[in-house]
């Protein structure tokens, strides 16, 4: 197994899936990010933390046949499975850690990045290099997810007569302290259109939305227990006796009355 020693998820074939439900979730806000970007067919775009590929399976889509879509992931088993299900010779898989911002930047007319900032320490560093790295008019786009703000709504509901609510908030609170563990930011994307603005990008936009909220959320929930279960519970973070009650308080919930549990940063510019 290589990956680069941090990424604290799973690289296996079921983080795979539980990549391609989040694919499901971000499904509006990816597409409009790549909206916001105004793909041209003949882009050279390079993808941070390409991963299995569900985000650049919507990228090819809006490439032509001179465009080329250069997928940089720190995991080999990711990028392997990514090529193969892409199976598309406009995808370059790169084997790369993208906090080095190397020769595979060369000739960038889009860079993007989707749930990919947030397993980067101190990620600003990595975002104000860029700009200087690009040439100027390189259009830049980020998907970040927000695991904190919907969280007020959630205590809210929870306090005022949904108490079986608890499990979201539950696994919420675990996945912050499990990059809090990691030193790395749960909330990256917060402040990101800032940052971007303070580097010195142009024409920066932000967004936020809330995810969707239904079955898929509960199995993506259950599948980040099954993947981390035992960072979980070497880091103090839960035992694995708590995990198995927040799986099975999760699996009875109603997954037609729940609130958002999470939430999406969106943001484009250019250099
Ligand atoms: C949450 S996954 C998102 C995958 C994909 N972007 C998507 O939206 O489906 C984060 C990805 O970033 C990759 N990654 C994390 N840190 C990285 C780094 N420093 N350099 C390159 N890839 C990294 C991981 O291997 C993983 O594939």
């Amino acid at each position: 197994m290589t990956h680069v020693k941090g990424y604290i998820l799973g690289h296996s074939a079921d983080a795979a899936r539980r990549l391609a439900i989040q694919d499901a979730h971000f499904a509006d806000t990816s597409e409009k990010l790549l909206d916001d970007l105004s793909l041209r067919p003949g882009d050279r775009i390079v993808e941070f933390g390409c991963g299995p590929g569900s985000f650049s399976r919507r990228i090819l889509g809006r490439l032509g046949s001179g465009g080329a879509l250069v997928g940089v992931d720190a995991s080999e088993e990711l990028l392997n499975q990514a090529a193969t299900m892409l199976s598309d010779a406009r995808f370059q898989p790169t084997f790369a850690d993208i906090a080095t911002l190397g020769p595979w930047l060369d000739g960038a007319d889009v860079v993007v990045g989707r749930a990919v900032l947030h397993h980067v320490p101190m990620a600003e560093f990595l975002v104000g290099r860029l700009r200087a790295r690009l040439k100027p008019g390189t259009r830049v786009g980020f998907i970040e997810p927000d695991f904190r703000t919907p969280l007020a709504q959630l205590a809210f509901l929870q306090a005022s007569g949904r108490p079986e609510l608890a499990p979201l908030g539950v696994w919420a609170s675990a996945i912050n302290n499990l990059y809090l563990a990691n030193r790395i930011s749960p909330a990256v994307g917060a402040t990101l259109t800032q940052s971007l603005r303070t580097a010195g990008y142009q024409n920066v936009c932000g967004d936020w939305s809330e995810c969707r909220s239904d079955s898929l959320m509960i199995e993506n929930m259950l599948m980040f227990y099954d993947e981390v279960r035992d960072r979980l519970v070497s880091l103090g973070v839960m035992a694995a006796d708590q995990v198995a009650e927040q799986q099975r308080l999760l699996r009875a919930l109603d997954p037609a009355k729940l609130p958002a549990a999470w939430g999406i940063f969106r943001v484009a510019c250019e250099t």
